[in-house]
């Protein structure tokens, strides 16, 4: 049984515990929230130990695993103490802030041995999963063109609002947009270029984005933004058009267009339905649980992260950096 030490019990500090309610193999022993509210609510589901802080439990815990869902200016630090105490860590995305902070974090990564992954989860997501495993395949043939957008109403639950202050949370771009970045890079690898177009609010924050990816002739757009109208429907869509066939991934579900006409729509079961819908951008646990689950079962075999290990997510925060820079910045 792997011991877990989860710190922050926010949004995702309770999307995590659900997750963790639900594999065998992982026990939530200990939780840390600056609010104790917070903190009580998860130790009464797992019976957890609580902390007043990140750096308590670090420093005090016996846990084996730091999973760390605090705001993402938080995140080099606890990682880089929990390594140097000797756990392995999942740290939730974006990684963190800045290239120094990237740097940091890999090279404590390497000093100390610790098997690190980053909450990439959309590499987890049941219809990307299915997309990544057919393009592998070529079973469509190459891909001519890619869309992927992430549109969402403007979020209000974090703490102090630190999601809206573009020196802790790097903007939406930062946040948001990088799920779909990050996946394009796991299916298609590193682009050759970007061009980047920025909407700002009027503090000068980066509120929506759309950037092309070119690689060769391929071009790949991707479009995110969180500060749609409180009831606009949260959207994680992608349409891929390959040589033989268009795939399109909407609140339809997926669906198959094959060249010469007709529609196909491919059967996904999701490998895990949750029973605590504790709100959020979808309602099922399945890709949070996927990477929980396959953290855990890595580090019971003793196997290497392959799927989200740290080195990945610097290099998708590294390109949304340099997304932001070619705009001038999170905040101008
Ligand atoms: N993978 C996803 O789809 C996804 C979705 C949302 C958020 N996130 C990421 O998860 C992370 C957390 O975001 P969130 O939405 O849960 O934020 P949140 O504001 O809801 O929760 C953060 C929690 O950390 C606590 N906290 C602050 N300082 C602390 C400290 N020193 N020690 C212990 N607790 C402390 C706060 O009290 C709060 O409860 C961020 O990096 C965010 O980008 C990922």
């Amino acid at each position: 049984m792997i011991k877990v030490g989860l710190i922050g019990c926010g949004f995702m500090g309770g999307m995590h515990s659900a997750c963790y309610d639900a594999i065998d193999g992982a026990k939530v022993v200990a939780v840390a929230d600056v609010r104790p509210e917070k903190a009580e609510e998860i130790a009464k589901v797992h019976g957890a130990e609580i902390y007043a802080t990140g750096m308590d439990l670090i420093a005090n815990a016996d846990v084996d695993v730091v999973d760390i869902c605090l705001p993402t200016y938080l995140h080099t630090e606890h990682a880089v103490a929990a390594m140097k105490a000797g756990k392995n860590v999942f740290v939730e995305k974006p990684v963190c802030l800045n290239e120094e902070e990237c740097e940091l974090l890999l090279a404590t990564e390497k000093e100390t041995g610790a098997k690190v992954q980053i909450g990439q989860v959309i590499r987890f997501w049941d219809e990307y999963v299915w997309l990544k495993e057919a393009y592998d395949k070529r079973e469509y043939g190459e891909i001519q063109s890619a869309v992927f957008k992430r549109l969402s109403s403007y979020p209000t639950w974090a703490w102090e609002g630190w999601l809206h202050d573009a020196s802790k949370s790097g903007s939406m771009a930062l946040d948001l947009h990088i799920h779909d970045v990050d996946f394009m890079r796991y299916l298609m690898g590193e682009p050759d270029d970007l061009v980047s177009r920025a909407v700002r609010d009027d503090k000068g924050i980066i509120e929506q984005i759309f950037t092309t990816f070119n690689y060769g002739d391929v071009a790949v757009s991707v479009e995110g933004c969180w500060d749609y109208p409180a009831d606009f429907p949260f959207a994680a869509n992608f349409r891929v058009k390959f040589e033989k066939a268009t795939v399109v991934n909407d609140a339809n579900g997926l669906a198959v267009y094959p060249v010469e006409g007709g529609v196909i729509k491919p059967e996904i079961k999701p490998s895990f339905e949750g029973t605590h819908d504790i709100g959020g951008n979808l309602s099922s646990l399945g890709g949070y649980y996927n990477e929980l689950k396959y953290f855990i079962e890595k580090l019971e075999a003793g196997e290497a992260l392959e799927v989200a290990p740290l080195c990945e997510g610097v290099k998708s925060a590294k390109l949304i950096y340099k997304e932001i820079a070619s705009v001038g910045g999170a905040q101008k």
